[in-house]
């Protein structure tokens, strides 16, 4: 199984602190945000990896991580996503690294309690098609959501005015090859963009997506109010682990 990382995009919502450097290399706590995707991939058992950046602190990345030795890692694979043309856009970087295997997508941002590893083991034994992780959140509209009936997703809507759940699309994504010919169908949305979303619908037509739900506290960090929370739970579970030593 192989990993992606997305780490592109402008970090408008965060400016001016992303005004001279890449929103995943700001400081989460005591590392830069980067390190808890790398870490989530390595800890689920993933080490072939792909980090698909942009903008004009991408070389950062490189003198940041290297060849991944901080993290046992013997090497990183980089790519460059021009502009900000969407988390599906940047995704579609990552067709040639992946060839025909499948993989996990995880949004450089995202920050997560306790780790993916039993989701991915779930996956590693689906046949074909995607799998996405919920978690329950209190603002959903700031989400891709999750409609819900009868225990089985109907649809997923992208940061609904009125969501229809409070399950809210996490940033971790296990898909097959066929992802990125449906990224090539794919007309950019309202906000310009090629949305992950829609790949995720696109799945779900053809009966091919599966659900699980985030075990402990998972949040995103690509606003004010989230990275701080970010920081927050970061500290707390380092905290809680000192107690326990
Ligand atoms: O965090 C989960 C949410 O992420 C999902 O619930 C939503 O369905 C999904 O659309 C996404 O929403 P955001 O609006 O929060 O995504 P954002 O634009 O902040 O991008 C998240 C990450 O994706 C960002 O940290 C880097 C990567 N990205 C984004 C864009 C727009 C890229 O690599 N390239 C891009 O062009």
């Amino acid at each position: 199984m192989k990993g992606v990382i997305l780490a592109g995009g402008l970090g408008k919502r965060l400016y001016p602190l992303t005004k001279v450097t890449n929103k995943h290399l700001l400081p989460v706590f005591n590392k830069p945000m980067i390190y808890y995707p790398i870490e989530t991939l390595i800890e689920a058992g993933i080490r072939d990896i792909l980090i698909v950046t942009g903008g004009s602190s991408a070389g950062d990345f490189l003198r940041l991580l290297g060849n991944g030795k901080e993290f046992g890692l013997k090497h990183i694979n980089y790519t460059y996503q021009e502009g900000e043309g969407g988390i599906a856009d940047a995704l579609s970087l990552a067709e040639h690294f992946v060839g025909n295997n499948r993989f996990v997508v995880i949004l450089g941002d995202n920050i997560i309690e306790k780790g993916i590893k039993k989701e991915v083991d779930i996956f590693r034994k689906q046949d074909e098609g995607a799998r996405i992780l919920l978690k329950e959140v209190d603002s959903p509209e700031r989400f891709g959501v999750a409609e819900i009936e009868n225990g089985r997703i109907i649809k997923i809507i992208e940061k609904p005015k009125r969501p229809p759940s409070n399950l809210a699309v996490t940033g971790v994504y296990m898909y097959d090859r066929y992802a990125f010919d449906i990224i090539r169908t794919l007309k950019p949305s309202g906000r310009g963009e090629l949305e992950i979303t829609d790949v995720n619908n696109r799945y779900l037509k053809k009966g091919k997506l599966t659900f699980g739900v985030m075990d402990g506290w998972w949040t995103d960090a690509g606003t004010f109010e989230s990275l701080l929370r970010a920081n927050n739970l970061v500290y707390e579970k380092l905290l809680k682990m000192e107690k326990k030593k």
